[in-house]
């Protein structure tokens, strides 16, 4: 089992208008990744930020830019991403007719593939392209807005998806991405998840640097 754990603040929680500082905190805080939520108002609805932004926060850090993307015929724009800096793309399995081909496509740019799982989609669909997957971003949510409560079935979702892992003997890593918070974490980590992404619960909080360590420390 790979034991790896990994927090991703995502920056759709954070002060837009302060952006240099909120790069800042992350890049002297114990967060190995930096995770950028790009949403379209087709496949989510709502609307974040794009390309741009992600070229500006990829010139103020050196960790780890994981970018994913909530939106239709994500492949169109993977090229994109990678020319704005992103080390790992994820894409969701429910906008992706040509999944494998869309990874290899990540692949092939030198990046990290993921595949996100909205809510109602099985994990069991992930059966036969867990091998080419370096990660699974499994929503804990329903994708489009930060700010909103774990739905309780993910962590079942979690500990099936882990035997699926495990029983294929990958190092495929587990991430969970949306209301994430220090009270959860403990059991998603328990449940065999590897990487957090937390927006609210870091950015909202008095102490963002010690939010971090806080959920890494669960
Ligand atoms: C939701 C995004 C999440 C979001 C998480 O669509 O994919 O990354 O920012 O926000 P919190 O941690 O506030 O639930
Ligand atoms: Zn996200």
């Amino acid at each position: 089992m790979n034991n790896t754990r990994i927090i991703a603040p995502s920056f759709l929680a954070s002060d837009f208008l302060r952006l240099n500082e909120e790069v800042a905190m992350v890049n002297d805080s114990a967060a190995e990744w930096l995770h950028l939520d790009i949403m379209d108002g087709r496949f989510v609805p709502n609307i974040s930020f794009g390309i741009p932004v992600v070229e500006h926060i990829r010139k103020a850090t050196k960790k780890v830019c994981d970018v994913h993307l909530m939106i239709v015929e994500p492949e169109r724009y993977v090229e994109a991403f990678r020319m704005a800096g992103a080390d790992r793309i994820s894409l969701h399995i429910e906008a992706s007719p040509n999944l494998h081909r869309s990874i290899q496509l990540i692949h092939s740019l030198g990046m990290q593939a993921g595949v996100a799982v909205n809510p109602h989609t099985p994990v069991d669909s992930l059966q036969d392209i867990i091998a080419d997957t370096d990660y699974v971003n499994l929503m804990g949510v329903n994708p489009g807005f930060g700010g909103q409560s774990l739905i309780p079935h993910t962590l079942t979702k979690i500990r099936r998806l882990r035997k699926m892992i495990d029983g294929q003997g990958l190092q495929t890593l587990i991430q969970i991405d949306g209301g994430v918070t220090e009270e959860n974490a403990k059991e998603i980590f328990e449940a065999g998840a590897n990487v957090l992404v937390a927006g609210s619960s870091v950015f909202k909080a008095k102490d963002p640097k010690k939010a971090i360590e806080d959920l890494l420390k669960v």
